[in-house]
């Protein structure tokens, strides 16, 4: 595979990289998988700057640990009321303060387009960790390696999308990075949470899309059963939160009908869509998914920092 270019570029959208840039993140990915557990000096002196304008456990902390891992460190927020924000500061003086204490941002943000302002504004790269209800794409990346780690492959598999695919932006993500791919997709949701229309737009001039609302009709064809929350927090009504809550329920019964070699992943954190029982079922793979999203974070802060090529 050859060498590719990525010192210097934002992370804003998947949509800004080729499935050929994708494979090769994998592929560095795999490579960090050893220094994920022997450390490195690789990104010393640099520093990761993780600007979290909403809560979160996983992206936060596994960009922070990446850092850490490769020997730089780690400076940031998780909460915007303790800084400057709060006495009314702008996003984009926000970043034109922080990019000359960092050499990389990680940027999570209620509001969409808030990553692509940032990476206008922003000398260093820009990883979007997050932006409203539009995209995640480094969630993207890991799920991507996921798969191909527990699969042995993306193409040829049939993947379904479950749950909140209109305010979920790990869906919108996975969906334009699996497009990619020679897959079948399959996208289940209650009828006022269906699938974006620019992304469905987007995704079916290059794959399969089926769409529906019975996640028992698609159980038994499925390769990959990717199960996200309904996000409570973004539904502009708390009356119409409650009509769709707790649609969907992952349990033992309904994996009786699944393929045995099926693989069920989730971004977390998960509410009630999943059930207990199911962690110690053979198809559970979304406590690895949260493993994999370190390597993946060291790959893309070694890549945009210029430390691999
Ligand atoms: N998957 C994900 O984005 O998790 P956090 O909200 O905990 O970062």
């Amino acid at each position: 595979m050859r060498s590719l270019e990525f010192k210097g570029r934002d992370i804003v959208s998947i949509e800004d990289f080729s499935r050929e840039e994708i494979n090769y993140i994998l592929n560095i990915s795999k490579s960090m998988e050893q220094l994920a557990s022997q450390g490195s000096n690789m990104l010393k002196g640099k520093i990761l700057a993780t600007l979290f304008f909403e809560p979160s456990t996983r992206t936060r902390l596994s960009f922070e640990a990446a850092m850490l891992k490769l020997g730089g460190a780690a400076i940031g927020f998780a909460e915007a009321e303790v800084t400057s924000v709060r006495k009314g500061e702008n996003l984009a003086d926000t970043i034109r303060a922080v990019e000359n204490y960092a050499d990389v941002i990680a940027l999570r943000h209620p509001l969409d387009g808030a990553a692509k302002l940032a990476a206008e504004f922003s000398k260093v790269p820009i990883l979007n960790a997050g932006s409203g209800s539009e995209e995640h794409p480094t969630q993207a990346l890991m799920d991507l390696y996921t798969i191909q780690k527990e699969k042995g492959r993306i193409d040829g598999l049939k993947i379904a999308l479950v749950g909140d695919l209109r305010y979920g932006r790990t869906v919108h993500s996975l969906a334009y990075a699996l497009s990619l791919y020679n897959i079948e997709l399959y996208l289940i949701s209650p009828e006022s949470l269906k699938m974006r229309k620019e992304v469905i737009h987007s995704v079916e001039k290059k794959i399969s899309v089926f769409e529906g609302t019975n996640l028992e009709d698609v159980i038994p064809q499925v390769d990959v059963l990717y199960v996200t929350r309904i996000q409570k927090e973004r539904f502009p009504d708390a009356a119409e939160y409650a009509k769709v809550k707790g649609t969907y329920k992952v349990d033992l019964k309904l994996l009786k009908n699944a393929k045995t070699d099926m693989i069920i992943l989730h971004p977390l954190p998960r509410v009630d869509e999943i059930s207990a029982e199911v962690d110690s079922a053979p198809q559970a793979r979304y406590f690895q998914q949260v493993r994999n999203g370190l390597v993946v974070r060291m790959a893309l802060l070694a890549l945009v920092l210029g430390a691999v090529k």
